[in-house]
């Protein structure tokens, strides 16, 4: 269920076509990819595949990340929220996944952490997920604050070089 989510800061809206100049800053960026394996996008042409991609993944998956506005100025922030995930992690084929990237000119303002708990709320009281569950690099600390602050908490190991973090529904409603 596609909704719009508002915070004290933001807006959170599905992506729209005039997305991919935002997602094109971002995945030309070196900084905001380190964690993320590298710059790997090339072409404008590539970006607005990417939006597509994710309007595709509304249509056939029920969900899937957010464009996120700041709502004084009406700039692109970056995007956040949730997606269904699919990987090869044993009893982990298919989650709910909690990700967010932002243009660089906009860490460091809590706008992750503000992003994040909104979508963790809407994934429990909008879309009625049992759990939701964050991959993040070891050494990646920012996203790791991040989590810890939406309130997943560190429980599986999954390789040399990356983490799960989870909330279930039972922690969110005694956390919140
Ligand atoms: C990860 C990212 C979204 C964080 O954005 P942000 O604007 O810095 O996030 P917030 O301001 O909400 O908070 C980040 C937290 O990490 C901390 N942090 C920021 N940079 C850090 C760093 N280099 N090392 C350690 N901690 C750091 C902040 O202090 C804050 O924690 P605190 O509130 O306890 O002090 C942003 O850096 C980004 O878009 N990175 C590129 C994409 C990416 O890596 N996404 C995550 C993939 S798992």
């Amino acid at each position: 269920m596609l909704s719009i989510i508002e915070t004290p800061r933001l807006l959170l809206r599905p992506f729209q076509p005039d997305d991919a100049y935002g997602i094109f800053q971002m995945d030309t960026d070196p900084k905001v990819m380190h964690f993320l394996g590298g710059v790997r996008l090339k072409t404008s042409a590539e970006a607005i595949q990417t939006v597509n991609h994710v309007i595709q993944q509304y249509e056939e998956r029920g969900i899937g990340r957010y464009t996120v506005i700041e709502k004084d100025t009406g700039d692109y922030v970056g995007w956040s929220g949730l997606k269904l995930e699919k990987s090869d992690v044993k009893g982990y084929e298919k989650y709910y996944d909690l990700g967010y990237r932002l243009l660089q000119k906009h860490w460091g303002k809590g706008y992750a952490t503000e992003s994040a708990i909104a979508s963790v709320e809407f994934g429990f009281d909008t879309l009625q997920l049992s759990e939701i569950l964050g991959r993040v690099f070891i050494q990646h600390q920012a996203s790791q604050n991040v989590l810890h602050k939406a309130g997943l908490r560190r429980f599986m190991k999954i390789n040399a070089t990356d983490f799960f973090y989870r909330i279930t529904k039972k922690e969110y409603q005694e956390r919140f």
